[in-house]
C-alpha cells in the first residue's frame, strides 16, 4: 500500500520482463509492476552522535576480523538485527551541529589556532571534537515483497559530509562531497522479504568551507522503485529554443535496461502548461537499449505561443515523459522546465527574454536561525521571498551547488540563480561532483550560469585557465545553453578569467569601470558586492560587545558600502549587476570581530533570522524604485541622551525628504539618486518624521516615535494556515511592544513560546550574532525588541495554539490552522 508521503507516477498496466534464455528464472516470471514510487525518507530515522561502536570498532566484526574484510560485513550498526534503540529518533533534513554546544577558544592567545572554529561557528565539531564529528543514521527501508522485479534507488541531495552508505551491511556508496547530490542503485543488496537496513556513517571531521556547514542529512533522501528498464536519475534535460514560431522545445531523454536482454524503447512526451493542459507533445523514434547499458532519445516539439518564464511571471511547465517497451508504458517522470532567454552582453549587460535586467543579487550560504543547515522546503521559499520584498531579482549560490529545493522555489518565484560548484578542480572527484550538480539542475529555468570557482588561489596563472577551461568544457557537454562563470579577487586579466564567458568581480566594483575599457568585449558582473558589517538596530559601534552600528559605514576593508558599489552599478549598463555579500546573515566566519563570542558574520542585509537591517532599506528604496519610499533611521527611544546629536538618515527613491522633528521642520533636502539625506538634531522625546516628496508632492513617509517601557509581546505569524502535511511550517515573529503597540527597540525579555499539540517547535533565533542559546530552545531573549519561532507542522490537522509569553509582560496567542490530511 502506498502512503501519501509517497509519489504514484503511473498506475496502469503491468509489462513482463523481457524472457531471455539466460535471465535468471525469477525475472522470467516475475510481473513487473508498471510503475515508479518515490517516497521521502524524512520520518522514522534514527541518529547516534559518534562512532556506532566505538572510534576502533566502527568498522569491525569479531575480533580478527575488521574493516571491509568481506562485503557485506562492515559494521555491526549496518546489519537490520543491530539494537538502535537507544539512538535518537530524529526527522531528515538533520543537522547534528545544532544540538552540539559552542566552544569558545580556551584564551585569547590560542584565538589563531581556534580559526577553524570560528570559520565554522565556534561549534564543539573538527579535529578537536572527534566524538562529536562522526555520526550515525539508521532507517528500515520500506521494501516489500512487490519490490522483487524492481530497481531500487536512493536519491541523496546532499550529506554533510564524507558519507558513507550501508544497505544490509555492504557499503554501497562513498561521497566525499557534503553538497553534491548522489544517487545509488541498492537492488543487489536487498531482501524483499526481509527487514532492510539502511545505514550512514557520516564524518564531518574535516570542512569544506570556511563558513559554518552543519553536518549530517540535511537534505532529503528519496527512495525510488523503478521498471528494470527505466529512465536513470536525471535522464530527462528539456530546452527550448524561442523564435519567431512560438519555441522549439528538445528533450533528450536516457533509458537504462538494467536486464540481460536488449529493449527497444519509445519515449513519448507531453508538455503540460501550468493549468495542466497538453501544449504540446511528441514521440520519438523506437531506440534500442541493449541489456545493462543506457541510450539516449531526442525529441523535438513546438510551442507556438509559448509563456515565458520571467522574474514577473515565472510561468513553469511540464513534461510527462513516457517510456514505452511494446507499446506499454513502464516507467514515467515529469521535469519541471521554463522557456526564456538569457543572454549576457558586453556593452549592455543581462538580458531575459530579450529585454536588459540589471542583477539585483545577493550571495548566502544555506544556514537559517533555529534550523542550522537542515533548511526545510517551505524555509527555502520563505527566505526567498524575504529578498524579493527588497527588489531582489538574483541569488548566487556561495559556494556551493544548493538544494534542490532552493532551486524549485526560485523557478516558482521568478528568482535568477547562479548556481556554483565547490570545488575549482578538474580531479576526477571535481569532474563528477560537477556532473551531478549539472545534471541534475540544468532543466531549473531559474538558473542563468553555471560558477566554476571561487577567489582561486591559481585565479590568475595559467594552471587556473586551464582548470576553468576543463570545468568550462564539462559543463558546456552537458548543458550548451548557459555561460560559465567565475569570481575573482585578482588576476582580473590573467588566467582563468580568460577562458570564462562572463567574469566576476568580487569586491573592487570601483576598479570594472578600467577592466571594461580594457576588456569590452567581455560580459562583467559583480559576483560578491558592498559588504557593510552591521548589527540589527544598532546605532552606536561597541568593540568590547561585538556591536556595530547599522549605518551604512562598516565594512573590512576588501569591501565597500552599499552606497559606493550600487552606484557604480547603477550607472554603468554594461555592468550586469552584482551580488550583495550577503544577503542573510550566515554562521561562522565571524566578521568583523574574527573571535569569541561573536559566532555569525555581520555582512547581511537581512540578519539571521531574515529580519531586515536598515540597509535593506537602502536596497529596496532603489531596487524597487517605481513603490515610493523613505525609510528613517536610528529608532528614536534615546532615554538619557535629551539634548545629544543623533545622526539621522533617510533612504529614499523620492526627490527630496524632509525632516519633521515633533512636528517642527528640520529641513528638506534633495535625494541623491542611490544616496541618502543625514540630519543631525538633538534628541527630544516623541517622534521623528519623514516625508518623501516627488514632482513637489508627498508620495511617501516614514516615523519613529519614542517607546515607553516593554509592556506586551506581539505574536504574527507569515501564514496561519499550512498544510498538515508534517513538514510545512509557519514563521513566527515576536515582538516586544509598549502600551501603544510600539516596538521597543533595546527590549532583551526572554520570550517563551508554547507549540502545545499539533505542531513542533523547529527552532527560535533572535539575529544577534553573539547569542549563544540553543537553537531548539523555546525561550530565547529578544534582541533589540524581536524573536523569531519556527513551527512545523507535526502531521495531525486541526487548528492549533502558539503562544509567546515573557515574564511581566501580556502574552499573546495566535491559531494555526493545519489543513489537509494527516501523514501517518
Ligand atoms: C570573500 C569570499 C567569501 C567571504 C567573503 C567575506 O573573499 O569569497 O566567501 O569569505 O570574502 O568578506
Amino acid at each position: 500500500m502506498l502512503n501519501r508521503r509517497e509519489t504514484l507516477a503511473l498506475t496502469a498496466g503491468v509489462a513482463l520482463v523481457a524472457s531471455s534464455r539466460y535471465a535468471p528464472a525469477s525475472a522470467q516470471t516475475a510481473p513487473v509492476p508498471a510503475l515508479r514510487v518515490r517516497t521521502l525518507l524524512d520520518h522514522g530515522w534514527r541518529f547516534h552522535l559518534g562512532h556506532a561502536a566505538d572510534a576502533e570498532r566502527d568498522f569491525a566484526f569479531g575480533r580478527d576480523q575488521r574493516s571491509f574484510a568481506k562485503a557485506g560485513l562492515t559494521s555491526p550498526a549496518t546489519l537490520a538485527k543491530f539494537d538502535d534503540s537507544d539512538w535518537a529518533p530524529v526527522n531528515v533534513p538533520h543537522d547534528w551541529v545544532t544540538d552540539l554546544p559552542y566552544a569558545p577558544p580556551p584564551a585569547p592567545a590560542s584565538n589563531e589556532g581556534s580559526d577553524a572554529g570560528a570559520a565554522h561557528g565556534f561549534k564543539a565539531i573538527g579535529r578537536d571534537y572527534p566524538q562529536n564529528s562522526v555520526g550515525w543514521y539508521r532507517l528500515t527501508l520500506p521494501i516489500t515483497p512487490d519490490d522483487k522485479a524492481r530497481r531500487v534507488r536512493l536519491e541523496f541531495d546532499g550529506v554533510f559530509r564524507d558519507a558513507r552508505v550501508f544497505v544490509n551491511g555492504y557499503a554501497v556508496a562513498e561521497i566525499a562531497s557534503g553538497y553534491a547530490p548522489f544517487g545509488v542503485d541498492i537492488t543487489d543488496f536487498l531482501d524483499p522479504d526481509g527487514p532492510n537496513q539502511l545505514a550512514l556513517r557520516v564524518d564531518a571531521s574535516l570542512g569544506e568551507g570556511w563558513f559554518y556547514e552543519g553536518a549530517g542529512i540535511y537534505r532529503p533522501v528519496w527512495l525510488v522503485k523503478t521498471n528494470p528498464v527505466h529512465v536513470p536519475q536525471w535522464g530527462v534535460f528539456v530546452r527550448s529554443e524561442v523564435d519567431s514560431g512560438g519555441a522549439l522545445v528538445q528533450i533528450d531523454a536516457e533509458v537504462t535496461a538494467m536486464q540481460d536482454t536488449p529493449v527497444t524503447a519509445t519515449l513519448r512526451h507531453r508538455l503540460l502548461d501550468s493549468s495542466g493542459h497538453v501544449v504540446a507533445q511528441t514521440t520519438t523514434q523506437a531506440i534500442p537499449v541493449a541489456g545493462h547499458a543506457t541510450g539516449t532519445a531526442t525529441a523535438t516539439t513546438r510551442i507556438t505561443v509559448p509563456q515565458l518564464w520571467s522574474i514577473e511571471t515565472p510561468h513553469l511547465y511540464r513534461c510527462e515523459t513516457d517510456l514505452l517497451v511494446d507499446g506499454t508504458a513502464i516507467d514515467r517522470v515529469e521535469t519541471a522546465f521554463g522557456i526564456r532567454t538569457i543572454r549576457f552582453d558586453a556593452a549592455r549587460g543581462f538580458f531575459l527574454n530579450g529585454k536588459p535586467v540589471k542583477l539585483l543579487g545577493t550571495c548566502n550560504h544555506q544556514d537559517h536561525a533555529g534550523v542550522g543547515s537542515a533548511i526545510p522546503d517551505r524555509l527555502h521559499a520563505w527566505r526567498v521571498e524575504q529578498l524579493q520584498s527588497m527588489g531582489s531579482n538574483a541569488w548566487r549560490a556561495s559556494h556551493n551547488p544548493p538544494a534542490s529545493a532552493l532551486l524549485d522555489a526560485c523557478d516558482a518565484k521568478g528568482m535568477l540563480m547562479v548556481n556554483e560548484a565547490r570545488l575549482n578542480t578538474t580531479s576526477a572527484e571535481g569532474l563528477d561532483e560537477l556532473t551531478r550538480m549539472v545534471k541534475r539542475d540544468r532543466n531549473h529555468p531559474c538558473i542563468i550560469a553555471w560558477s566554476v570557482g571561487n577567489e582561486e588561489p591559481h585565479q590568475g596563472t595559467s594552471r587556473g585557465a586551464r582548470i576553468s577551461a576543463g570545468l568550462r568544457r564539462q559543463v558546456l557537454a552537458l548543458d550548451p545553453t548557459r555561460p560559465i562563470t567565475q569570481a575573482f579577487d585578482n588576476g582580473f586579466e590573467t588566467g582563468a578569467s580568460r577562458v570564462v564567458d562572463v567574469i566576476g568581480f568580487n569586491y573592487r566594483t570601483d576598479k570594472i569601470p578600467a577592466f571594461h575599457a580594457k576588456f569590452p568585449d567581455q560580459p562583467v558582473m559583480g559576483t560578491e558586492t558592498g559588504s557593510t558589517v552591521s548589527t540589527r538596530g544598532a546605532y552606536a559601534n561597541d568593540a568590547a560587545g561585538h556591536v556595530v552600528r547599522a549605518y551604512d559605514t562598516e565594512f573590512p576593508w576588501w569591501a565597500s558600502t552599499a552606497e559606493s558599489w550600487w552606484k557604480i552599478a547603477d550607472a554603468n549598463p554594461y555592468i550586469a549587476g552584482g551580488f550583495i555579500w550577503t544577503g542573510f546573515d550566515y554562521r561562522g566566519e565571524p566578521t568583523p570581530y574574527s573571535a569569541w563570542p561573536s559566532i555569525s558574520s555581520y555582512f547581511g542585509v537581512l540578519d539571521l533570522c531574515g529580519f531586515p537591517k536598515d540597509n535593506y532599506w537602502y536596497y529596496r528604496a532603489n531596487w524597487r524604485r517605481d513603490e515610493p519610499l523613505v525609510h528613517l533611521l536610528p529608532h528614536w527611544t534615546w532615554s538619557g541622551r535629551e539634548g545629544q546629536p543623533i545622526e539621522i538618515w533617510a533612504y529614499s527613491n523620492c526627490d527630496e525628504v524632509e525632516l519633521l522633528v515633533n512636528g517642527r521642520s528640520a529641513g528638506r533636502k534633495a535625494m541623491e539618486r542611490n544616496g541618502h539625506c543625514l540630519w543631525t538634531v538633538p534628541y527630544a522625546p516623541g517622534r521623528i518624521e519623514a516625508i518623501g516628496y516627488t514632482k513637489g508632492k508627498r508620495v511617501a513617509r516614514d516615523r519613529q516615535e519614542t517607546a515607553g517601557p516593554a509592556a506586551a509581546v506581539r505574536l504574527t505569524a507569515d501564514r496561519l494556515r499550512i498544510s498538515a502535511d508534517g513538514r510545512d511550517l509557519a514563521m513566527l515573529t515576536a515582538r516586544i511592544v509598549d502600551r501603544a503597540g510600539r516596538t521597543v527597540p533595546d527590549a532583551a525579555d526572554a520570550v517563551t513560546i508554547d507549540t502545545g499539540n499539533g505542531l513542533r517547535l523547529l527552532g527560535t533565533g533572535n539575529g544577534d550574532p553573539t547569542c549563544i542559546v540553543p537553537d531548539h530552545a523555546a525561550t530565547r531573549p529578544a534582541f533589540h525588541g524581536l524573536m523569531q519561532a519556527i513551527v512545523q507542522s507535526d502531521g495531525t490537522s486541526g487548528s492549533f495554539r502558539v503562544s509567546a509569553s515573557a515574564p511581566g509582560l501580556k502574552g499573546e496567542g495566535i491559531a494555526v490552522l493545519a489543513l489537509g490530511d494527516s501523514t501517518s
